[in-house]
């Protein structure tokens, strides 16, 4: 009878503590509400490849080497129609949207005296406009000098920049040799 009892409690007891177990599973979950990721946190990068970086910008061509060769006829003809609409070329001529372009080869950057150019050219105004500082602003000035006032896209075809440059050169009495 006693070894009875003795089973009896322990039953209880094993039951009692079963649904104490239980009941705080339940209210456990109530209380917390686990969320499982739907992803591994931590992944390996295996075949991943990190973004290639973009390719830089490419040199651009010294012009320097194509002025002895380079065809002053035509360079004119290129200033007439892509440059004429905003300067002169003529000295002494007037400014116009842009200043006047003569002397232009190794004068320094701003050298129109009361042009209102804008900071990013008179920041220059201490460098002469060399022959290769023409080539690459006459390429792209947005990218030459990044903030100025010069509405133009740019001139791609080297040659014709060659020929441009080297009639620049033409109506630049103080330019120095190529
Ligand atoms: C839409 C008008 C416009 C056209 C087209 C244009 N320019 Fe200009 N140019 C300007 C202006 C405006 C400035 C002054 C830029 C500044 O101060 O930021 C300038 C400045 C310059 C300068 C610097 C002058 C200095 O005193 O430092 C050079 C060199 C020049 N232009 C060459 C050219 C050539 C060569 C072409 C043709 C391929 C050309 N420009 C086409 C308007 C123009």
């Amino acid at each position: 009878m006693a070894t009875n009892l003795e089973g009896n409690k322990i039953a209880a007891a094993i039951l009692t503590a079963g649904i104490t177990f239980a009941v705080a599973g339940v209210i456990g979950r109530l209380l917390v509400h686990p969320t499982m990721p739907h992803q591994a946190a931590i992944t390996i990068a295996g075949e991943v490849q990190p973004a290639a970086a973009p390719a830089a910008a490419p040199a651009l061509d010294p012009i320097t080497p194509l002025l002895a060769s380079a065809d002053v006829a035509a360079g004119q003809q290129v200033a007439q129609r892509q440059c004429a609409s905003c300067h002169s070329f003529n000295e002494g001529g007037r400014a116009g949207v842009g200043p006047n372009l003569y002397g232009i080869v190794g004068a320094n950057h701003a050298h129109a005296e009361g042009f209102n150019y804008s900071q990013a050219i008179r920041g220059m105004a201490d460098k002469p406009w060399t022959y290769e500082e023409l080539n690459a602003w006459v390429h792209s000035p947005r990218a030459y000098a990044p903030g100025n006032r010069m509405s133009y896209a740019g001139l791609n075809n080297t040659q014709q920049r060659a020929n441009l440059i080297a009639y620049l050169r033409s109506i630049s009495p103080n330019a120095p040799a190529p």
